[in-house]
């Protein structure tokens, strides 16, 4: 499973990277908003500042929501680095434009995706990663690990090749819950990373560990 962190907090990144366990990056204009980057030059910078940091991909959402505007800004995204990936919205001339840069060769990661026919539409286009929004199913009382083992039953009923990145991360089982029905990707925040590290039993025995070796010496 790879594990993608869900900011545009480039401490956060960094610390995430220095885990050693970070696969890549996914942004949204609402997360590089809450960072306080706003401006289309200081957004594309700091895409560039992420590339720098981490090894894998870097999600890089277009604005249009129109085919040709979203071409524009997604060759221009792609352009940026070579780690970009291309993050279009689940809408007709999004799916257009999934399908326009498939055959040019340029990765995308199709996201706001609630429903398994979104899923299949973004797979049959030629998506690199669809994006299910989990958590946000969850807060309108839908099952989001639910959806994930749907559109896993389909893309493996026809060998889709469109990886399964699970977005809306919101706490630690969630990621759980996702590699149990075979996300191919999850993306959440730092935390919820961090969750998978603590349990009270490891805190409990390295003390006695210690403890028990500092008595011969
Ligand atoms: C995914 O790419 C999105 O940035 C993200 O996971 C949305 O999560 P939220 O529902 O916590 O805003």
């Amino acid at each position: 499973m790879k594990f993608f962190i869900d900011t545009a907090n480039i401490d956060q990144i960094r610390d995430a990277q220095e885990l050693g366990i970070l696969d890549g990056v996914t942004t949204n204009p609402s997360l590089m908003a809450k960072e306080g980057i706003t401006g289309k030059n200081n957004i594309l910078k700091h895409y560039v500042d992420i590339c720098n940091i981490v090894d894998g991909d870097v999600s890089a959402e277009v604005i249009a929501t129109d085919l040709q505007g979203m071409i524009t800004e997604g060759e221009a995204l792609a352009d940026l680095h070579e780690q970009i990936v291309v993050k279009v919205p689940m809408i007709r001339d999004g799916v257009k434009a999934l399908k326009y840069f498939a055959d040019k060769g340029i990765r995308t990661n199709c996201t706001l995706v609630f429903s398994p026919g979104q899923a299949l539409l973004a797979a049959k286009a030629g998506a690199t990663y669809v994006s299910p929004f989990i958590g946000r199913l969850d807060d309108v009382s839908s099952d989001g690990i639910h959806l994930i083992s749907e559109i896993r039953h389909i893309y493996d009923n026809y060998g889709y090749q469109t990886e399964i990145l699970a977005a809306s991360i919101r706490h630690t089982m969630h990621i759980i819950d996702c590699a149990k029905v075979g996300a191919d990707v999850m993306t959440g925040p730092l935390s919820a990373i961090e969750g998978l590290l603590k349990h009270p039993l490891t805190d409990i025995g390295l003390e006695k560990f210690l403890a028990d070796y500092n008595k011969g010496n």
